[in-house]
């Protein structure tokens, strides 16, 4: 039978602007207006022209693909994010931009992947021991999901070691992400920057926090001998072969809080819904642990078994269709543009609302249904159609990461866990940044019965 899981619902066609700000400053996915089913290019009347959702696929491939430049970040991302990641990836521009992705893009490569997957595996097969652990109680899992994905991004960037707390840096980093609701409101409204607002003071401490934490770790490192195999240290070493320029301690915190912060928490959502959605379709989730089984017979998940566990993948891009980690992305035009018969003005804000493009039925058959062949027929849909990691240029840079890491991860978890419903209804999605489930999602596990090891514990990788 057809299961439809838990939606984020649209603003309601023809409302106001209140009913717009109270969304934006709730749940601000929620504020993408309804009337977007039937124009797909949408300015609501009282910010028309100055404020557009697009969720056009032709005109997204202009926004992202063909002109990115007369579509760079807009106010939203450089008013909310700039204060605490300043010119890391996500937000340098132009030329800065540019260098600092030809550094960065090698250490996502696939080869740099093949090296590192032992590290993403270990720390979820820790995770499937401590579910199991847990016996009759349920779990926590949004908590552990984001637990196993800190791990691997801790062992990617700084090696893994104790030199630094990734955890601590991740509490400053959330603190600082609470009351951005207020921001993207302000920024989307002109509200000038000494404007206060509710949580700015603990904002303020946060954001010191995490970048002095980060800033005399690079200082360290740049000082002592740099062993370790590890994105910090790549980083330190690199330089741009065209004008010899390093990185430097300011650049370094940048790169290294962007990369932390954009790399744990999206994947840590979407295998919190994986495992949801899971718990809701059990005849799904035994399909997926017969083809985990068939592929790595009970031995921990390698590089090679990745291209054969194919359901395992349909169902994490179904996952990412059904609940985008990153569910609204924003853009500024910078010059007047014309989209579909509307006006948008020079320097308007363009909106994209990634959650409801994933499931406009101009696109998608059946689009709130979970159907795991989905992805596993021949034919991709359109780049601007399904864009859980953006599309262009700017595309996510550890898309190939974060895919090996939900595959090999959710595999590992399976290999011992089969996941049951904890009491209570569906989670509410809540977005702040990412889109995550609000409060915990609890889940119970049961261990596997007839599996390859008797005891249902999962073996930790070794390093290569
Ligand atoms: C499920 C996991 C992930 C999702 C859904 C995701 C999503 C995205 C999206 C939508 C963008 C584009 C933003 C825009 O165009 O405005 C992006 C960019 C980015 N992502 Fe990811 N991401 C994920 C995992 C990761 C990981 C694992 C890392 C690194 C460790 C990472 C690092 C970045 C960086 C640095 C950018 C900026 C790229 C640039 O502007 O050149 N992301 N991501």
């Amino acid at each position: 039978m057809d299961f439809e899981p838990v939606k984020l619902h649209e603003m309601p066609k023809g409302s106001g602007r209140a009913t717009f700000i109270r969304r934006l400053l709730t749940n601000p996915a929620t504020a993408a207006p309804a009337e977007l089913y039937d124009t797909r290019v949408f300015s609501p009347k009282f910010a028309a022209g100055k404020l557009v959702y697009v969720a056009d696929a032709a005109h997204l491939e202009t926004i992202f693909v063909e002109r990115p430049d007369d579509f760079p970040k807009g106010r939203i991302d450089q008013r909310v994010l700039r204060p605490i990641f300043n010119d890391g990836l996500l937000l340098a521009e132009g030329g800065d931009w540019r260098w600092k992705r030809r550094l960065t893009a090698p250490v996502f490569s696939p080869a740099a992947m093949k090296r590192f997957l032992p590290d993403i595996v270990a720390p979820f097969a820790a995770t499937a021991n401590a579910f199991l652990a847990a016996g009759d109680r349920p779990i926590d899992a949004s908590g552990a999901m984001k637990s196993a994905t800190l791990q691997v991004i801790d062992r990617l960037l700084f090696g893994g070691e104790r030199e630094i707390d990734p955890d601590a840096i991740m509490t400053h980093v959330e603190d600082y992400l609470a009351p951005t609701s207020w921001m993207v409101a302000y920024a989307l409204f002109g509200v000038p920057q000494a404007m206060p607002f509710p949580g700015q003071k603990r904002q303020s401490r946060a954001k010191i926090g995490a970048r002095d934490m980060l800033d005399h770790f690079v200082k360290k490192r740049r000082a002592g001998p740099r062993e370790a195999d590890d994105l910090t240290n790549r980083l330190l070493a690199a330089s741009d072969p065209e004008t010899g320029r390093g990185l430097s301690d300011t650049d370094m915190v940048d790169m290294l809080l962007t990369l932390q912060s954009a790399g744990h928490e999206t994947s840590a959502n979407a295998l919190t819904w994986a495992l949801y959605l899971l718990t809701r379709m059990p005849a799904v989730q035994e399909r997926l642990a017969a083809e985990v089984d068939a592929v790595t017979a009970g031995e921990p998940v390698t590089h090679d078994h990745m291209p054969r566990l194919l359901a395992v993948r349909a169902f994490i891009e179904e996952t990412m269709r059904l609940y985008p980690p990153a569910p609204s992305l924003s853009r500024m035009a910078r010059k007047a543009e014309n989209l579909s018969g509307v006006a948008v003005e020079a320097g308007a804000a363009v909106l994209v609302p990634v959650h409801l493009i994933h499931r406009h039925p101009d696109y998608w058959e059946r689009p709130d249904v979970f159907d795991l062949d989905r992805f596993l027929r021949p034919g991709r849909p359109p780049r601007t159609v399904y864009m859980p990691f953006g599309a262009g240029p700017k595309i996510c840079v550890g898309a190939q990461l974060a895919l090996s890491e939900m595959t090999a991860g959710l595999a590992t978890l399976l290999q011992a866990v089969r996941f049951e419903p904890a009491t209570g209804g569906d989670p509410r999605p809540l977005h702040r940044v990412t889109l995550r489930p609000a409060g915990d999602l609890m889940v119970m596990a049961e261990p596997r019965g007839g599996r390859a090891r008797p005891d249902n514990s999962v073996t930790t990788p070794r390093a290569a």
